[in-house]
């Protein structure tokens, strides 16, 4: 691009005469004093006045028409009657009551002039503003912005060279850069080509005041704000263009700018939430703020001999960001921790809230993102995740994230509607299940699918007593806590529940249960059975027990309900377990991984067992079956057909489980390797008595956090490794598994 005759980075400063000059402001505003010239890249910027009499005289470029005059002046106003908190100055009329007047300068050349009240305060400096002072910058930023969403003038739409949006217009510029820096700029102008041009115009777009560097921010000696200043770049663009700018600028020259930029944006979030695409073009914004800083300054060195020759620590900083990759810098930027605290500080912040409550490993793990099988931590290492069951598609997946997103900007509304969501949810669920099936409950946990199986089940059976297996857990609420007794903590205050022991033990234990709640007067109503056993040590499969189990069930004229929370959705390399093991199930439970992770659950049943219950009790969820949590669902069961990864979790479960196997057969502290598809365990077990090591099981645990890969431990030995992965597993992750397994082992030796 080459500067047009009228645009104010190739017209000097006006040039006025100071004497001329302070007699006008005096006849004119009525204000005495002297002037002081300030720092100005295009106007002419005096301090008039001292002590408390102090104001800002501003001559404009004479390349800047009156209508720029009005937008500053405007903006001015409005941001004093909207947010008057922020301290912005305001305009002084002059006696006749004008906003601003024409002056001549010395050559001939007329320019606009007005003033302004003083603000007080000094820039900061250096480093002096650190983490808490940035997230305060970017908080400043965003409420700057808020405060100008309902601001509209002409002379914004206006070019602006200094907006980010017009970046490949100074691309003509290039030859104007030192040869040995053009082709860093010359990287950031083809990615803006390709990555951020494309996207812009489809953002969030308003007037913003596109400059908060800290030569325009004053702050008093705490570093609390006290004034923002210079208006002159204003224009109408992408929102995040403004967040780009105050981040870029006021990082520039910093030790780990780059980190720091983290605080800016979560400041900036914390105001005014930013959405994904928005967050992910943060980085390349930034570079492309450094880049125009460049080629700006490089071209008016060689147009007008303008000093600096080059902006240095732009480009310095454009280097580092492309060092670190501008994709990588990209997805962390995607998923700022909404109040972004140290892993330390949020530690002790959430046992201050949650008390007790649990959290995995000896050093928390400190999350931030998630992208099929990795996990992100807030210190930037990665962790394959072979732990997490509930994103069968794999963390963050797209599809659902896009389903849930437009459901929730267009409707999301309870079930008591006729809508399409949860009708084609109910639908799809059902042409994947057995004939029988034909009604569908949405709830939203699993807990909440279980409890209403059992109510429905003592609805039609009229006992009262329940069997569950020995170490098993079937949810939080009071009736599922009955049947979860690896929550009891030794305790067994439940005279209705019988307990089983799991396969590979015999099931004619199911049939004697049964008798014993007949003999004590509760009758069987249900037994609840998780198909891959996974509190119980990851047992499945179990097809001949689990049939056994529901034939034994049935006689005892109970209902036999298959929870697949954990096996279901294709974790065993089948959608649903007891299909795979021809059990005649009465009722399913399904939940966890429905939405791969947004809360969505369900019982599903016959006709006549599920409609006289809902006839009698007047069933309704509140949340169950939201139009939203159906479109994550739906989603998921799409997405589970198309990728293939029901057969994906049988083939890369039996390669896991061989190289598991083979692993084992050469270590003494790994016994048995067991696997369905997916759901896999390894007992381990004190090498010199051959009995269940928890604490080894523990240690290995923390060792793998270690080597990057998340697993965890269940049985009622808590000596089991678990491995249930999201089903995008693949053969490598499993491999790498394998490995940080086998070098765990070693270290503990
Ligand atoms: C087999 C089984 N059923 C039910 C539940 C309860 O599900 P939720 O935690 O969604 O309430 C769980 C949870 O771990 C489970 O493993």
């Amino acid at each position: 691009m080459s500067a047009t005759p009228d645009d104010p980075l190739s017209v000097p400063a006006p040039d006025l005469d100071p004497d001329e000059l302070l007699a006008s402001v005096e006849s004119l505003w009525g204000l005495p004093g002297d002037l002081t010239p300030l720092h100005g890249e295009r106007d002419s910027n005096f301090r008039l006045g001292s002590g408390a009499l102090r104001h800002l005289l501003k001559v404009h470029n004479p390349a800047d028409p009156e209508e720029v005059l009005d937008l500053q002046c405007s903006a001015l106003h409005h941001l004093r009657s909207v947010a008057p908190e922020l301290p912005v100055p305001a305009p002084v009329p002059t006696r006749d009551g004008r906003q601003w007047v024409r002056l001549t300068g010395r050559d001939g050349r007329p320019s606009f002039a007005w003033v302004l009240t003083w603000l007080e305060g000094r820039h900061p400096e250096g480093d002096e503003l650190d983490a808490a002072h940035l997230r305060e910058w970017g908080r400043t930023s965003a409420r700057l912005g808020r405060a100008l969403r309902g601001f509209a003038h002409p002379a914004a739409a206006r070019p602006q060279t200094w907006d980010i949006k017009r970046l490949p217009q100074l691309r003509p510029w290039l030859p104007a850069v030192a040869a040995d820096r053009r082709a860093a700029i010359e990287a950031v102008l083809d990615r803006f080509d390709e990555h951020v041009a494309p996207v812009l115009p489809r953002l969030r777009a308003q007037v913003v005041h596109n400059d908060l560097a800290p030569t325009n921010v004053l702050l008093d000696d705490r570093l609390d704000l006290t004034g923002i200043t210079d208006f002159g770049d204003m224009t109408h663009t992408a929102l995040v263009c403004d967040l780009a700018v105050a981040a870029a600028d006021v990082l520039s020259g910093r030790d780990g700018a780059l980190e720091l930029a983290h605080e800016v944006v979560a400041g900036y979030h914390s105001v005014t939430p930013l959405e994904p695409a928005e967050l992910a073009l943060v980085p390349d914004l930034m570079a492309g703020r450094y880049a125009a800083a460049v080629l700006i300054t490089a071209w008016r060195t060689r147009e007008q001999g303008w000093a600096p020759a080059v902006d240095v620590t732009a480009q310095v900083q454009l280097e580092a960001m492309l060092s670190a990759g501008l994709d990588r810098l990209s997805s962390r930027f995607a998923t700022p921790a909404p109040h972004g605290r140290s892993t330390a500080s949020l530690a002790t912040a959430r046992a201050r809230a949650f008390g007790g409550q649990q959290l995995s490993y000896e050093s928390p793990l400190h999350l931030v993102s998630g992208a099929g099988v990795v996990l992100e931590a807030a210190d930037g290492r990665t962790y394959v995740d072979a732990y997490n069951n509930v994103p069968v598609l794999g963390h963050s997946h797209p599809a659902v994230t896009r389903a849930v997103s437009a459901q929730l900007a267009t409707l999301n509304t309870n079930s008591r509607y006729l809508q399409d969501a949860p009708v084609e949810l109910a639908e799809e669920l059902l042409a994947t299940l057995p004939d029988r099936f034909d009604r569908v409950l949405l709830v939203n946990s699993g807990s909440e699918a279980n409890d209403l199986a059992w109510r429905i089940a003592r609805h039609a059976t009229g006992a009262t007593g329940g069997i569950a297996t020995e170490w098993a857990y079937h949810g939080v609420t009071e009736a599922t806590f009955a049947f979860s007794p690896e929550s009891w903590r030794g305790a067994d205050p439940h005279a209705h529940m019988r307990l089983v022991p799991p396969p590979p033990a015999d099931p004619s234990a199911v049939l004697d249960a049964a008798r014993s709640l007949e003999a004590s007067g509760h009758g069987l109503a249900a037994m609840l059975v998780d198909g891959v056993f996974t509190s119980d040590g990851v047992l499945g499969p179990a097809h001949g027990w689990t049939r056994a189990a529901a034939d034994a069930v049935h006689s005892a004229g109970g209902l036999y309900v298959a929870d697949e929370v954990q096996a279901g959705h294709g974790r065993t390399g089948r959608m649903w377990s007891f299909v795979a093991g021809d059990v005649p199930a009465d009722l399913v439970t399904v939940g966890k991984p429905m939405g791969n992770g947004y809360p969505v659950a369900a019982v599903i049943g016959p006709a006549h067992l599920v409609d006289p219950f809902v006839r009698d009790t007047d069933y309704f969820s509140t949340f169950g079956g939201s139009t939203a949590a159906c479109a994550a669902a739906l989603a998921v069961l799409r997405t589970l057909d198309e990728e293939g990864l029901v057969e994906g979790a049988a083939t890369v479960g039996a390669h896991l489980l061989d190289t598991l196997g083979e692993l084992a057969s050469g270590r003494s502290e790994l016994a048995a390797v067991r696997g369905w598809g997916l759901a896999l365990a390894v007992d381990v077990v004190d090498p010199t008595t051959g009995r269940p090591d928890a604490d080894r099981a523990a240690r290995i645990v923390e060792r793998m956090r270690e080597r990057g890969v998340l697993v965890g431990r269940t049985g009622r030995d808590r000596a089991s490794l678990k491995i249930r992965p999201p089903l995008v597993f693949t053969q490598e992750h499993a491999d790498l598994l394998v490995a940080a397994l086998s070098v765990s082992c070693d270290e503990l030796a």
